[in-house]
């Protein structure tokens, strides 16, 4: 006979609120074993600070009470917990890429090291990386660029809060297409910048539609901005040519600025990537974000860059200056190694993410109750699951929890709720391709047994309500 509790505390963020509602979770533990089975106990209470406990606690500002985390990165420590813990976990969480960092880079890093280049850098990046990745955007994607449009930064996240700073005024007004990338909204937030949604939809296999920006235009009192995202995350959406050239046909000529966030360029599984920046005029428009994170499998080296008008360029530099000072350059060295020789490791990758992009999308669509648009573009798929939200009385971020925490004892699959990509994404999971071949083909096993465990997902939902459906979703 054993006994005990483990208490841990950690801060999580309930996606089907508002990010005001960001609340402290006490997430305790109480898990025995008598005789031979074990039996897990854990409850989730959501807990507002008393009056007694905020007076022991620094004020933060709004902006840093509020502000909303990426989902992504809270059910990743809670998957390597568990794992942690003994429990086998497929982790299609994260969009993170199995693969090794392409070698090329890897050998131009540790050399650059070696060398000592771990000094400063200039803030606009190094000249030869500023030269490379402008070469690469005018011979791959067609763009009208030259390394004076080029910035470099660390990845293609901290953009988003450079567009806004460079950009934006407290108050404007800025489109995004949802289900979309979490961190947009925080880099908004942080400008008093006010977020306007519109939906994109399944039946439009969820490309963004230049309607919705016309609309925009008109109806919001202090129009100033949209943020493109294709490739898409999280649905695979791919927006087309046309639909580029339609979207820049409104833009052009307003005081529009576009934040074109095109991480996923390599990842296109049919026809061929396409900016916005490609069409006419749209210099003065458009800032396009990239990263080395996934086409060359180097995320955790923190790396990327932007094309713009020379004057954003400037001013992203100031940006750059008065924040992180550089990239580090010793990472721009490996990262302009892998712009100019690691071309065919990343094409094998992005082949072998397309096959696992296959395994994945129609192993889901094989699935009773799941309904799967094939993803044009991206290592994700991002199936409607409304029809088993329903009939097991869980919201997706519930049923993407059951799945990992609870339908198995010793085995489970991580992933998301749509809602960890705003409300346009509730009804729908989203899963990465970021483990081997055969773990995918495990999860795919395992999904339809989890999907079948009515009264388990019963008792799920009793221990934790705010995972429980108030209503069904609307089919
Ligand atoms: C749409 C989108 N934008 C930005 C990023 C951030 O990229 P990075 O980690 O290279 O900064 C990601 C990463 O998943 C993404 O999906």
């Amino acid at each position: 006979m054993y006994g005990g509790w483990r208490v841990a505390m950690r801060r999580l963020t309930h996606p089907t609120k508002d990010a005001a509602l960001t609340c402290v979770a006490i997430l305790s533990a109480r898990r025995w074993i008598a005789g031979p089975s074990r039996r897990y106990d854990r409850r989730i209470v959501f807990h507002r600070p008393t009056a007694c406990e905020s007076r022991s606690m620094p004020r933060l500002s709004a902006l840093a009470r509020d502000l909303k985390p990426e989902g992504a990165f809270t059910v990743l420590a809670r998957a390597r917990a568990l794992k942690a813990e003994g429990k086998e976990i497929v982790e299609l969480e994260i969009g993170d890429s199995p693969f090794p960092s392409t070698p090329h880079a890897k050998a131009a890093g540790i050399r650059a090291i070696e060398e000592n280049r771990t000094g400063y850098g200039p803030s606009l990046g190094l000249p030869e990386l500023r030269a490379a990745a402008a070469r690469q955007l005018r011979e791959e994607f067609g763009l009208p660029v030259s390394a004076e449009n080029l910035v470099v930064g660390s990845g293609a996240k901290p953009f988003e809060q450079y567009f806004a700073e460079a950009l934006l005024e407290p108050g404007d007004g800025v489109l995004l297409f949802g289900p979309q990338f979490p961190t947009y909204i925080p880099n908004l937030q942080r400008r008093g910048a006010r977020a306007v949604i519109a939906p994109l939809r399944a039946e439009n296999q969820f490309r963004p539609r230049a309607e919705d920006v016309r609309r925009f235009l008109v109806n919001d009192p202090r129009p100033r901005a949209i943020f493109l995202n294709s490739p898409h995350n999280p649905t695979g959406g791919v927006a087309t040519d046309e639909d580029l050239a339609e979207i820049a046909d409104v833009v052009r000529g307003t005081d529009l600025m576009v934040f074109s966030d095109e991480p996923y360029c390599h990842m296109i599984w049919q026809g061929r990537h396409h900016s916005i920046l490609a069409q006419p005029g749209m210099m003065d428009h458009v800032v396009a974000a990239y990263t080395f994170s996934k086409s060359y499998s180097m995320s955790g080296w923190r790396i990327g860059f932007a094309a713009a008008h020379p004057d954003i360029v400037a001013a992203m530099g100031k940006l750059i200056n008065t924040t992180a000072s550089c990239a580090p350059p010793f990472v721009q060295v490996a990262a302009t190694a892998a712009l100019e020789r690691d071309a065919t490791t990343r094409d094998d990758y992005m082949t072998r993410f397309r096959i696992k992009v296959e395994l994945l999308a129609d192993g889901l669509a094989g699935i009773e109750g799941l309904s799967v648009v094939k993803p044009v573009g991206t290592f994700y798929v991002f199936p409607d699951a409304r029809a088993i939200c329903n009939r097991l009385g869980l919201t997706s971020h519930g049923l993407a929890l059951f799945l990992m925490e609870a339908a198995d004892e010793r085995f489970g699959v991580a992933c998301l709720g749509g809602e960890c990509f705003g409300p346009e994404g509730a009804g729908f999971l989203r899963f990465s391709c970021a483990e081997p071949d055969e773990q995918i083909t495990k999860a795919l096993a395992f999904l339809p047994r989890a999907f079948s465990r009515v009264d388990a997902a019963g008792a799920f939902g009793k221990a934790y309500p705010e995972l429980a459906q108030k209503a069904p979703y609307d089919l």
